[in-house]
């Protein structure tokens, strides 16, 4: 039931604080050490590397996961569409391990991938915010999303929780001297921060109204570098999805090999930038757009922000930055959806679980 709300989206972006605190209360224990398990922490450590299987937005939170695993946990990670992988195999290493991102556990070509590997005798872990899925069933091991029901088609809060659970699985891994931080802290300040961009959603609405205007915006792009690049993905898949804007998110320093060609005037160009390493970079990929005439908006965290930048996010370890990057993203897709009249739960064309390959 949506109860007060015009639409599920808005309610699943309004519960990703409480999501957050779900997924702490049941992954950490009292002492902040992380609970998922031995036999997983085992094999995933036994593996010479992880393969990220996912579709759409749970793919995008593998992408952002993937460098989790790499940094911190020292574990060569690749990230593969499922629907490539299941039907065009990439040669494998000798021990490898699967996770499998799923919000339904339903989609077609995920199960058909965790049933080429079952074959192969590979172990595998699922995570899932629908226990008892196939994916849940059928893998080795499952560990819960506890997103609680996500009605909208726009995927938001398992992207959080898929995020937040790789995150912990990760920071298992490595001892947390090596990690050189707090993981149930830094997840904890990041919910308050989440609850205040939620909280700052008029915000969002105007610069939606503003930016994209319905009569005139049809494309849009969002830019960034490192994980910042895995939330432009993100972040263009829900505008499109849902407002039917033409969106495109990629690395910020691939705008002058192509698509620097597509920037006109007003063209909405959002900077994500979040990185303390590629912020200057970033920040001179954008310039090179203004300077076309684009309309641009920049998401930042407070450390990196300056005089003019769009919306401020408060600071966070970087890799754990998507989690709040993210949320204006939601929040402008949805109100450039519903500025323009659209029914932002069930865009034409899509289905909630995709279950044909
Ligand atoms: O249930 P799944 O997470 O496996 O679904 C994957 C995609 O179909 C899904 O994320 C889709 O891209 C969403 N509509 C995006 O908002």
């Amino acid at each position: 039931d949506k109860g007060i709300y015009p639409y599920y989206m808005l309610k699943e972006i309004d519960e990703q604080p409480v999501v957050m605190r779900r997924l702490m209360e049941r992954y950490f224990d009292a002492n902040g050490q992380a609970l998922v398990g031995k036999a997983i922490l085992d094999e995933m450590r036994a593996a010479d590397q992880i393969y990220i299987i996912a579709a759409g937005t749970s793919y995008h939170a593998g992408l952002a996961g993937a460098r989790m695993f790499e940094q911190w946990a020292q574990k060569p990670t690749q990230v593969y569409l499922s629907s490539e992988f299941a039907y065009e195999q990439p040669l494998l290493v000798e021990k490898p391990f699967f996770i499998f991102l799923s919000q339904s556990g339903e989609t077609a070509d995920s199960r058909e991938v965790l049933q080429n590997i079952n074959q192969a005798g590979y172990h595998s872990l699922t995570l899932t915010n629908v226990e008892k899925s196939t994916l849940w069933r059928e893998a080795t091991y499952a560990l819960p999303l506890l997103a609680g029901p996500e009605i909208a088609v726009a995927s938001t809060k398992a992207y959080v929780a898929q995020v937040t659970l790789q995150a912990i699985l990760a920071y298992a891994l490595v001892d947390s001297q090596v990690a050189n931080l707090d993981l149930q802290d830094e997840l904890s300040e990041i919910t308050v921060g989440i609850q205040g961009i939620i909280d700052d959603k008029e915000t969002f609405q105007a610069v939606a109204d503003e930016l994209l205007v319905p009569e005139t915006t049809h494309s849009a792009f969002y830019i960034g570098r490192g994980v910042d690049s895995t939330v432009a993905l993100e972040a263009a898949l829900k505008l499109k999805e849902i407002s039917y804007v033409q969106a495109e998110g990629f690395a910020a320093g691939e705008l002058k090999h192509g698509t620097l060609a597509l920037i006109e005037e007003e063209t909405p160009v959002m900077a994500l930038i979040t990185q303390p390493k590629t912020a200057g970079l970033v920040r001179g990929n954008l310039s090179e757009t203004t300077a076309r005439g684009s309309h641009a908006f920049t998401i930042v965290t407070k450390a990196l922000a300056q005089d003019g930048d769009g919306y401020v996010l408060p600071d966070t370890n970087p890799l754990l930055a998507p989690l709040l990057s993210v949320i204006p993203a939601q929040l402008l897709a949805y109100y450039t959806s519903l500025g323009r009249g659209l029914d932002v739960d069930r865009p034409r064309n899509l289905a909630k679980s995709v279950t044909v390959q």
